[in-house]
């Protein structure tokens, strides 16, 4: 290298920096979270199956419910799959060689209807291990269908999909006496993560202009299940949900399959606990409360099928059955 490249490069190098400093100092200036482009079927439909807390190397029901997925997957021909996180248990994977990824990810869903993208986010126990060993894209060159950030859109047309990282809002995880120990790099200081979070989620949210507005977080907004309500995510997260018209939010955390759908004067949003890919039937049940449309304590997943008028909902079992469904309609926006 010509001394006087060296010089160009060193002054690039210091614009750079600059730049990255500011970028520090004014993240939300830049900072947008990434956009995947996943475009419908030729009809302009879109069908999915949505799990979560599943990676217990078959255990516990995993291998059943997957192959009930490759079933419904086949029949409905499912365009991807949506984790809900908690998606190595019990500690996330220690590093990118983990045999946990094979074991309990590639290995097991295993039917070609499941041979899709699938999009995923990081629940807390996935954060227990070495987080960002899931974010990693050598993960993708040991199975392709592995896509997992921590907060991104997916972009179907008739439907985005806003996923956010939540574990980071949950106080209990932060406190000095926490009962586990956090991966958190990349997401100190949290404070600022968060507002990050929430400002660019406001952002996408506004700019949409797709039918369906679709949140996916690994915690619950509102269950009635063990770990129930989630009052960080009530308090920072639904407002902005609100304000922006979502029609479904979907999650995991609590083992057990759920909906709950919020009353007119709060908007109308559906709240979809898919959290049963592995260990359920905890034996929980709280109290009924306002809006709650079905509660199931064990195993199985969800489907979404989706077209400009109407979303079809259906929660299955580890036999394949269908214990709920609801469809949402576009011109009523209300549940039939
Ligand atoms: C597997 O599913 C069946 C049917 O729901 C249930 O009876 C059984 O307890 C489940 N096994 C485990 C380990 O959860
Ligand atoms: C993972 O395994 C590959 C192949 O054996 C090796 O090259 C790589 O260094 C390993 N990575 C880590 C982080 O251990
Ligand atoms: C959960 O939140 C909903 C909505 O804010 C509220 O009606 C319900 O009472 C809460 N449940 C618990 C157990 O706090
Ligand atoms: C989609 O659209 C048609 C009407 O154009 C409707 O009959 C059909 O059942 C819809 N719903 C789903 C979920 O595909």
């Amino acid at each position: 290298m010509t001394p006087s490249l060296g010089r160009t490069s060193v002054a690039l190098l210091c614009v750079l920096w600059t730049l990255l400093m500011y970028n520090e100092q004014v993240p939300t200036t830049f900072a947008k979270f990434q956009t995947i482009q996943h475009p419908p079927k030729a009809d302009g439909s879109l069908s999915l199956l949505v799990l979560g807390d599943w990676g217990r190397r078959g255990a516990y029901n995993q291998s059943q419910v997957a192959f009930q997925m490759g079933k419904i997957g086949k029949k409905l021909d499912v365009d991807f799959v949506i984790s809900t996180g908690d998606n190595f248990y019990e500690n996330g994977l220690k590093g990118v060689n983990d045999t946990g990824f094979s074991e309990s990810f590639a290995s097991i869903y295993t039917a070609p209807s499941l041979q899709k993208q699938w999009y995923s986010v990081l629940g807390n126990h996935d954060y227990r291990g070495n987080a960002e060993a899931q974010l990693d894209p050598i993960l993708r060159k040991i199975d392709s269908r592995w896509l997992c950030m921590r907060s991104f859109v997916v972009d179907s047309e008739i439907a985005e999909f806003f996923f956010v990282d939540t574990s980071p809002f949950v106080d209990m995880y932060f406190q000095p006496k926490a009962e586990h120990h956090y991966d958190w790099r990349g997401v100190l200081p949290r404070q600022n993560y968060i507002s990050n979070v929430l400002k660019d989620l406001k952002q996408a949210l506004s700019e949409s202009t797709a039918e369906w507005k679709i949140v996916v977080g690994h915690h619950a907004i509102r269950s009635i299940g063990f770990h129930g309500n989630t009052s960080e995510l009530i308090k920072q997260l639904l407002p902005i949900l609100n304000e922006n018209n979502v029609d479904l939010y979907m999650n995991g955390h609590d083992h057990c399959l759920e909906h709950i759908s919020s009353s007119k004067a709060k908007g109308s949003i559906q709240f979809l606990t898919t959290g049963a890919g592995s260990k359920a039937w905890r034996g929980n049940l709280r109290e009924h409360e306002e809006g709650v449309k079905f509660y199931y304590d064990g195993q199985g997943f969800l489907s979404a099928e989706l077209n400009h008028s109407e979303a079809r909902i259906a929660y299955y079992d580890v036999f394949g059955q269908i214990l709920h469904e609801f469809t949402l309609s576009k011109m009523l926006r209300s549940t039939i």
